[in-house]
């Protein structure tokens, strides 16, 4: 059967599709209905069966391959290095779920994580996923603010933390900024359990504050069940930005996650269990809750979880882990290999990488430069892979562990079985044929492993999601995209103020409301500008209050300065623009809404397109000067 084929199956036979698919997981209690598609767009797969994502990552395993790794830990920040068997994985899972049960969490309890790449993040979401807690897995990079927002929005009972991360060579402390997220939230968490790895001396909450090493003895030969949850129960909450200042949380179920990352292993990856797995990205990302965690584990592969830069100690590292853990499949951005290409080529050859089957890259858009670059060099082939925090696996790659399909310079693939893809136009929400520019929008219901609401804003998922396309009830990618004659799809960016800086997701809107919290900014506009290395970088402009503080003056210096401190204390290092301009005024249509669009055209050296209704037109040739 041709890849075509198999995903028409997908979506004219859903249920009989995925109906084989489900047959890869442990099911506790069989499900009674493959699909409830009741209550549009609502999707319920696998009604009625009970099973657990730690069983099916970790527990399943240990008949089988109790004395194969599963964890292997890299840190080339502390020099750590360690490799945990399927037996001794379950081991720590089952003390750090012991550990929290004794902190009171109990099923359907929320526990936030704002923790570094360590062994101990990874134990402490399986152990959720075992007692039936909802993890919420803050990255590392953000800061205060932002941890306050998910804080207020989650109500986790117990936070799980750590002193700190590191990033090349440097230390970044948590602790503080996790008390001052505490602090400005109106929820407080009655737990804060501390991973203490000694890199930065943190002060302890009396009566909150736990350190974890204390505990572990005391739970170490402990017993605790799986809980056997519903297939759409929650097992997870991570938060994603969007068009508003505020976060959505996206929410996932149990079943059709574990049903839909093990169809990917095989399907899409082409894991073979007992294998390595090394996916470079972080746990605080979906690409990380998926590709780190929870996917390659419940196939059965052993996964390397890697607290590094790709240059340090030098431009070799991946591939040195590649020959030393014999890798098979491998998971990156594009952003990663940008950053190796201005290295030595001859890096990429220093190591015996032939275990390497294929490197998968994600997350942003890939050029054709640094495709062809790294595969040339590796001498694998490299696979694009589009999707979202929401889908939570690829919507559009290509599915060669069900049928060979060749690669297009420049297209992450076809849509992926479930999904059904459609391009329509922005106005009528009428689909658009071969090569017309749309938005990239998929036709309900979603697969399994999609998101299933935002968490507790039923409302939200509609108005966000379904809402944008009109005439329709389709939900919004909100990227642009094209099909060619070949029924290969092209991203061509963002339709809200969304961007994408190194693969990382962030919200516009965030960033100028950390602005804005400045006494010293009247109002701002940031926009996301093309980076070659990056893909796009923040760059923000910026109205004083004081008409005197004028660009190049040593107040201006200043103030942007202060400025760019205070989005890395609210927001964290990675939301930090590259640059703040001061203005006097920014561009606005006549009714008052700044023209983002034709910021970032001039930021690009673009057109700025059609300025009819501007109100002032030298604000634009204020920005064009003040990049100059
Ligand atoms: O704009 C698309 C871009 O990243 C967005 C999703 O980001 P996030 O929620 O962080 O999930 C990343 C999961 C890989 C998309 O809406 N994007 C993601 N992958 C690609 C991409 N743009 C172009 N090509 C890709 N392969």
């Amino acid at each position: 059967m041709g890849y075509h084929e198999a995903w028409q199956r997908s979506i004219d036979d859903r249920e009989g599709f995925w109906r084989e698919q489900a047959a890869r997981i442990h099911w506790q209690t069989p499900f009674e209905q493959v699909l409830d598609y009741s209550s549009p767009p609502f999707a319920r797969w696998f009604v009625g069966g009970r099973t657990n994502l730690c069983f099916n990552a970790v527990d399943r395993h240990l008949p089988a391959r109790a004395d194969a790794p599963a964890l292997i830990y890299v840190s080339t920040e502390t020099g750590q290095e360690r490799t945990w068997t399927f037996g001794e994985l379950h081991r720590e899972v089952v003390t750090m779920a012991a550990i929290l049960q004794a902190q009171g969490v109990g099923h359907g309890d929320r526990v936030l994580l704002y923790m570094p790449m360590i062994p101990e993040a990874v134990f402490a979401m399986l152990a959720c996923a075992r007692i039936g807690a909802i993890h919420s897995v803050v990255f590392g990079g953000f800061a205060s603010h932002s941890l306050a927002s998910r804080i207020e929005d989650a109500t986790p009972k117990v936070i799980v933390s750590a002193d700190a991360g590191s990033r090349a060579g440097k230390v970044v402390p948590y602790k503080g900024l996790l008390d001052e997220g505490i602090r400005l939230s109106a929820h407080k968490p009655e737990k804060v359990l501390m991973v203490d790895r000694g890199l930065a001396p943190f002060d302890a909450v009396a009566g909150r504050d736990v350190d974890v090493a204390a505990l572990r003895d005391a739970h170490r030969n402990a017993t605790v069940d799986c809980q056997w949850l519903e297939s759409n129960e929650v097992s997870y909450v991570l938060y994603t930005s969007g068009t508003t200042g505020k976060p959505k949380g996206v929410q996932r179920d149990v079943g059709g996650y574990a049903v839909a990352l093990a169809a990917s292993m095989e399907n899409i990856f082409r894991g073979e269990p007992g294998r390595t797995y090394f996916c470079t990205s972080d746990i605080g990302w979906v690409v990380g809750h998926s590709y780190i965690v929870y996917g390659p584990l419940i196939h059965g592969m052993a996964t390397i979880l890697y607290e590094g830069t790709p240059v340090r100690p030098d431009a070799g590292i991946l591939w040195q882990l590649v020959e030393r853990y014999r890798v098979s499949v491998m998971f990156s951005a594009p952003t990663a290999i940008r950053v190796l290409k201005k290295q030595d080529p001859s890096w990429l050859t220093r190591y015996d990488t032939s275990s390497l089957e294929t490197l998968f890259l994600a997350g942003e858009p890939l050029d054709e430069p640094t495709a062809t670059w790294i595969g040339d060099g590796l001498g694998v082939p490299v696979i694009d892979n589009y999707w979202q925090t929401e889908s939570g696996w690829p919507i559009l790659t290509l599915a060669n562990g069900i049928a060979p399909m060749v690669t297009k310079p420049g297209s992450p693939g076809v849509p992926m079985y479930g999904y059904d893809v459609q391009i329509v136009d922005e106005v009528t929400g009428e689909p658009l044929g071969a090569n017309q520019k749309g938005v990239l929008a998929i036709a309900p219901p979603l697969p399994p492993g999609c998101m299933q609401t935002v968490w507790r804003d039923d409302r939200r998922f509609i108005d966000t999601y379904f809402s944008a396309i009109p005439q329709r009830m389709l939900y919004s990618t909100f990227d642009w995209g094209i099909r060619d004659d070949d029924g290969y799809y092209f991203i061509l960016g963002r339709t809200d103020d969304v961007i994408n800086v190194a693969g990382h997701r962030l919200g516009t809107r965030e960033i100028e409301e950390a602005l804005l919290s400045h006494a010293g900014i009247a109002e701002c506009a940031v926009v996301g500008v093309a980076d070659s290395l990056k893909g796009q970088v923040a760059v923000g402009f910026a109205v004083p209050r004081d008409a005197a503080v004028v660009t190049g003056s040593d107040a201006a210096l200043a103030l942007e300065g202060e400025l760019m401190r205070t989005v890395e204390r609210q927001l964290g290092a990675v939301a930090r623009p590259a640059r703040v301009h001061l203005v006097t005024t920014l561009p606005k249509t006549r009714s008052g809404k700044v023209l983002r669009r034709s910021i970032q055209a001039a930021c690009e050296g673009r057109d700025t397109g059609d300025l009819t209704t501007i109100e002032d037109p030298t604000a634009l040739d204020q920005i064009r000067a003040a990049l100059r």
